[in-house]
């Protein structure tokens, strides 16, 4: 943090502070300080504009069972859900898979949407930075599961069989809107947020699903 920003920060916290005298205070009011300290301590960089601090209702109410350590109710996680479903947009062609050689390169990718980035940098999946995925890449993240052997272990041996079909559809809704199946997941959302392409989906559904993939080994 530059020390610019490290000293309005430090101001904000002491002026929610004082502002808030004695007295008993309310988690709400808890909320309302950290949300002001928080908006004080950042700054508008490049393509980084403030409104990335900015909650939507789904996500609010998974901070908030985060924070208060009680599970979100299973009618507002249903709801959560099912709209998320509804956002995912099919392959307008009807082809789930690409080219698994160009989804290596995607997954691989971390590029795209920092302060230090322009809009014309191409996205990328930053997949590796959670999940396993080629046994080949040994630098990976582990806060998701591994999906090496992802289609193997799920039978998928000729994508185009019917009998494929949901394992394919899931990965794809997963991949586009992934709180379609978790409503309080820490993956992104990489279709509905904007951040891959319909065509950077297709190749990594193939780098997952592509029997000839080499995660399919
Ligand atoms: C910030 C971490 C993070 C990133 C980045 C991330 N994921 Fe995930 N992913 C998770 C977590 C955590 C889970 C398990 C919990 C859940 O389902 O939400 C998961 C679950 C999945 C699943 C479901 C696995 C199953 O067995 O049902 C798939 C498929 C998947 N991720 C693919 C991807 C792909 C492809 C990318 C890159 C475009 C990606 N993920 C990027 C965290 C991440």
């Amino acid at each position: 943090m530059n020390k610019l920003i490290f000293a309005s920060s430090m101001i904000a916290v002491a002026a929610v502070l004082a502002g808030c005298g004695t007295g008993t205070r309310s988690a709400a009011d808890y909320d309302k300080m950290t949300a002001e300290v928080i908006k004080a301590s950042f700054v508008e960089r490049g393509i980084a504009k403030l409104d990335r601090l900015e909650q939507d209702e789904a996500r609010k109410a998974c901070w908030q069972s985060e924070v208060s350590g009680k599970p979100l109710d299973p009618k507002v996680e249903k709801a959560i859900e099912e709209a998320a479903l509804k956002t995912v947009k099919w392959p307008s062609d009807g082809k789930f898979l690409g080219d698994w050689k160009q989804g290596e390169t995607i997954a691989q990718s971390g590029r795209g949407l920092t302060w230090s980035d322009d809009d014309k940098v191409v996205n990328g999946g930053n997949c590796y930075n959670c999940h396993q995925i080629d046994k080949k890449e040994i630098s990976y993240g582990t806060l998701g599961p591994s999906l090496w052997n992802y289609g193997k272990i799920r039978g998928v041996t000729n994508p185009d069989d019917p009998a494929a079909k949901p394992i394919i559809e899931y990965t794809w809704a997963k991949i586009w809107n992934s709180r379609a199946f978790n409503a309080c997941t820490k993956m992104p959302s990489a279709g509905h947020k904007g951040i891959l392409t319909e065509q950077q989906i297709k190749h990594i559904m193939a780098l997952l699903l592509d029997p000839k993939s080499p995660v399919n080994q």
